[in-house]
């Protein structure tokens, strides 16, 4: 059994045959409709039983299509709505009945360890729909996102990240660097530098991340320009003081033109006040591709998860 929590755990050659699963189904629905199933049907009559404890607008939907693409079905709990949520029946009971009744468990928490607990009760694959420290099936997608535009192998490209260094977009980011070994500059203020851990990580795994801490040096000369909310999702900071933090880390014109001529910007959405209106309604944007890409992506992990790519 196969599950998606951390890109760190999955071999680089999983990853890339997910990459390349994606772009050949990607490729076979050009005139289908949404809900028009993949030929080969291959997931007909799984059930994919999904929660979210955060909101979600893209991964919701997305995983919702992939698995309706591949011929199953999807079931979304809301967690004010179960026994767990109310404190009145055991993670570990819960987690045996969604194993019993469903065929894959997709799982937005605020709990990393929640995330772990599931994983030792369950007896069927569990995906990572974010997490505090990952969101594995953004930066999957997005790296399918970067090659599809590009044409070329994230390897051969300079991504940089500018914004909170140690959030759990750029957790994905770092784990991607190694495992697709791309070149990563991050450009956040001092205060917000990637965790250590992961740092020693990618130390290890001959990982190519270089940080800075002003936003030009960082985007000089890069092929994809990341950023993300200052502030995260159920963040408990003080919110005026950290966006005050971040005022000269703003993806605006200029700092794009400090990138490479033909740059792209991504962004996982939603966003905040860290992108003018110019760069992310601009040419340069390909945040409506990026958004869209997850079906395709999550498609495959689901594959990958059921043991079923090709
Ligand atoms: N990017 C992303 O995960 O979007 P949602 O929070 O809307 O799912
Ligand atoms: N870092 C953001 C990502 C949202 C998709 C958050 O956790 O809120």
């Amino acid at each position: 059994m196969r599950h998606f929590i951390k890109l760190r755990d999955i071999s680089s050659k999983n990853l890339k045959k997910i990459i390349l699963d994606a772009k050949k189904r990607k490729g076979k629905r050009k005139n289908l409709n949404t809900l028009d199933i993949d030929k080969d049907c291959p997931l007909k009559g799984k059930l994919l039983i999904q929660m979210f404890e955060k909101s979600s607008l893209r991964t919701r939907l997305s995983f919702y299509i992939a698995i309706k693409q591949l011929n199953g079905g999807a079931l979304t709990l809301r967690p004010d709505e179960l026994h767990l949520g109310k404190g009145s029946e055991s993670l570990e009971d819960t987690a045996k009945i969604i194993s019993t009744f469903g065929n894959a468990f997709m799982l937005r928490t605020d709990s990393d360890q929640k995330l772990e607990e599931f994983k030792k009760y369950m007896t069927i694959p569990i995906i990572n729909g974010l997490s505090p420290s990952s969101h594995p099936t953004q930066v999957l997608s997005d790296v399918f996102t970067i090659e599809e535009i590009t044409k070329k192998s994230i390897s051969k490209l300079q991504i940089c990240w500018i914004g909170d260094g140690n959030n759990n977009v750029i957790n994905s980011l770092i784990e991607a660097s190694v495992k697709f070994s791309f070149k990563l500059n991050i450009g956040s203020p001092k205060k917000y530098q990637p965790n250590k851990n992961l740092l020693n990580w990618i130390k290890k795994n001959g990982g190519r991340v270089n940080i800075f801490n002003d936003c030009f040096k960082a985007v000089k000369s890069s092929d994809v320009i990341f950023t993300d909310k200052v502030i995260s999702m159920n963040e408990k900071v003080n919110k005026v003081k950290k966006l005050k933090e971040f005022k000269n880390f703003k993806i605006t014109s200029k700092v794009m033109s400090y990138a490479k001529k033909n740059a792209i910007f991504l962004h996982c959405l939603p966003r905040g006040s860290e992108v003018s209106d110019k760069v992310f309604l601009g040419k340069q944007s390909k945040v409506w591709q990026q958004a869209l890409n997850r079906i395709y992506v999550q498609k495959s992990i689901l594959l990958y998860c059921f043991e079923k790519l090709r």
